[in-house]
């Protein structure tokens, strides 16, 4: 009798599935996030048109962008757009194809699990592919001559002609191979190359895009904080602060009692005498300009402006790290401990230009500048995202060039060169993995196929004449032409990615597969009660109050 209550384990508002239906259910989910972006792919790629949250809209074809404005519900499309955010992170490009290639991998499975294979042993031979996928990547790659201007512009321009901004390729090429070429940075034989910290793209709409421009130097958008402030001043001495020139208030809230008068004008004395010493520390130096992160006070204005110095209040920290590279200052965070070697003095020019209805603040034409502002103009708001977008895609490329020269032919030639390396490998293996390894193989020619399909030619036929050049020696590098649908030595064409791009997704997209095969049991629900808990813990608080 006891045997047939039931016994409830997961609560009652918890749903659960496991088994097949979950291994079939995340295929299919995968699968369905990578057709949302197939048509993104090479250089005939569609854009998206996506409203945001905010109400905005983006146009865009880059994966990640589009796939980070999508709501999705099923946890494995989830864990595929966290796939693209991570390529994006780690190596800026070939978001869209990680998608692609984890969607192809994992639909090249379900084959395998209806005839009952278990799925350890599928991923037992995803994984032996992977370590093959990744020799014969590195077999096939070439190096690369970084200080060859032309090569590095053809690489950028690989990555750059699948985009909106293709139009514009030779300046964006230029523009993304400065930014980089500024911010290298090498030290004690380390090498660093922040291009997150130290180029920073600024939009400004109006204009057209081939006024964008990299600057020798850092623009924020800010004006002098008085208008009797010098607005334009030739080889500026510049002093860094990230301390406020006010007088300071106390910590929390301070109650002072004063009985007499002179107390009062005391106190009020005090505070002048106060903003009157940082002032005089700062005017020791003899700078030209004042740069703070915090607030200027009205009487250090005043005695600034005496001295003829310009001041600009409330930079961001980032700014003025940025500007600290451009033009050698330090950024001093007490005005006592002002010296001279703090002074900046790598900037020829300071100057306030009015853009548009606003007011930006240049700092150029600097010496040895480390850092650099990315100026962009453009017709809307929403083209300038886009071409940042692209010009970040774009500097990624360079930057991982620059630290790891190595390429692989792009066009889909890789991929055929590395499947046909896998097949090769398949014959001689025995047992029931060589299949799920043979897939892997076949799941590779989806970018080649896709990218064919993405500018309109006939796709079995290309890729079957495809797949025979690869088995002749020496055509390791033809891949498709994606802009008219021919086969092509990617030697002519001049399609190359780096190779740090291109093992990042192949590592990503097999070990994503893997990871998802390896489900068998998807256990959702709300946790009502430890929603309460925690409000209970805020409560005391509250009750304080
Ligand atoms: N002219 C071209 N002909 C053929 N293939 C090209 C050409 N230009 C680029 N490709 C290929 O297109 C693919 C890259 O496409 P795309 O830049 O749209 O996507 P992604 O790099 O995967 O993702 P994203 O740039 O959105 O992060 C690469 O496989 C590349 O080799
Ligand atoms: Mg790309």
């Amino acid at each position: 009798m006891m045997g047939q209550r039931p016994v409830l384990v997961l609560s009652q508002n918890t749903k659960r599935e496991s088994g097949r239906k979950v291994q079939i259910g995340n295929i299919s989910a995968a699968k369905t996030i990578a057709d949302v972006i197939r048509t993104c792919l090479g250089p005939r790629a569609m854009m998206k048109m996506l409203l945001d949250p905010m109400g905005g809209i983006v146009m865009t074809n880059d994966g990640n962008a589009i796939l980070r404005e999508i709501q999705v519900q099923h946890p494995a499309a989830k864990s595929m757009i966290e796939i693209s955010r991570t390529q994006d992170e780690e190596v800026g490009d070939g978001t869209t194809s990680v998608i692609i290639l984890a969607g192809e991998m994992l639909a090249v499975a379900e084959h395998f699990l209806e005839q009952q294979m278990h799925p350890t042993v599928i991923i037992g031979a995803y994984r032996k592919a992977l370590d093959d996928m990744i020799s014969s990547l590195n077999k096939i790659s070439t190096p690369v001559d970084v200080n060859n201007k032309e090569m590095m512009l053809n690489i950028i321009k690989s990555a750059i002609n699948t985009k909106a901004i293709s139009h514009w390729s030779d300046l964006a090429c230029g523009i993304a191979l400065d930014a980089v070429k500024t911010v290298e940075f090498e030290e004690n034989g380390r090498k660093e190359i922040d291009i997150k910290n130290y180029a920073k793209v600024e939009k400004i709409p109006g204009g057209i895009i081939e006024d964008s421009c990299v600057l020798r130097g850092i623009m924020v958008n800010k004006d002098v904080t008085h208008p009797r402030m010098r607005r334009y001043i030739k080889n500026p001495r510049i002093v860094l602060l990230d301390c406020s020139l006010e007088y300071k208030k106390g910590e929390s809230q301070t109650d002072i009692e004063i009985t007499r008068e002179e107390d009062f004008a005391r106190i009020l004395q005090m505070e002048e005498e106060y903003i009157q010493q940082i002032c005089e520390d700062l005017i020791r130096v003899k700078p030209d300009l004042i740069i703070t992160e915090k607030g200027i006070s009205d009487l250090a204005q005043h005695y600034l402006i005496r001295a003829n110095i310009t001041a600009i209040r409330r930079v961001r920290k980032t700014d003025n790290n940025r500007i600290s590279r451009a033009c050698g200052a330090r950024i001093v965070s007490r005005t006592d401990e002002l010296r001279d070697e703090d002074v900046g003095t790598g900037a020829r020019l300071f100057e306030v230009k009015k853009i548009g209805d606003e007011y930006f603040t240049f700092i150029t034409d600097c010496k040895d500048p480390k850092a650099c502002t990315i100026m962009l103009r453009g017709a809307s708001k929403e083209i300038l995202a886009e071409v940042e977008r692209n010009l970040q895609d774009a500097m990624q490329v360079c930057r991982n060039v620059l630290v790891d020269p190595q390429l692989v032919p792009g066009g889909g030639a890789a991929e055929m060169a590395v499947s046909h390396a896998l097949t090769e490998k398949s014959k001689v293996m025995t047992g029931v993995e060589q299949w799920p390894y043979r897939a892997v193989a076949q799941a590779l020619e989806v970018i080649p196929r896709t990218l064919i399909q993405n500018c309109g030619a006939s796709t079995i036929r290309l890729l079957t004449s495809l797949r025979a050049k690869h088995t002749q020696e020496g055509s390791q590098t033809w891949g498709v032409n994606g802009e008219t649908g021919a086969l092509v030595d990617m030697k002519d064409l001049g399609i190359w990615e780096p190779l740090a791009v291109k093992l990042q997704t192949y590592k990503t997209a097999v070990e994503t597969a893997v990871l998802l095969l390896r489900i068998d049991d998807i256990v959702s629900g709300h946790k009502k009660k430890g929603g309460d808990q925690s409000r209970s813990t805020g409560a005391p608080d509250a009750a304080q109050e």
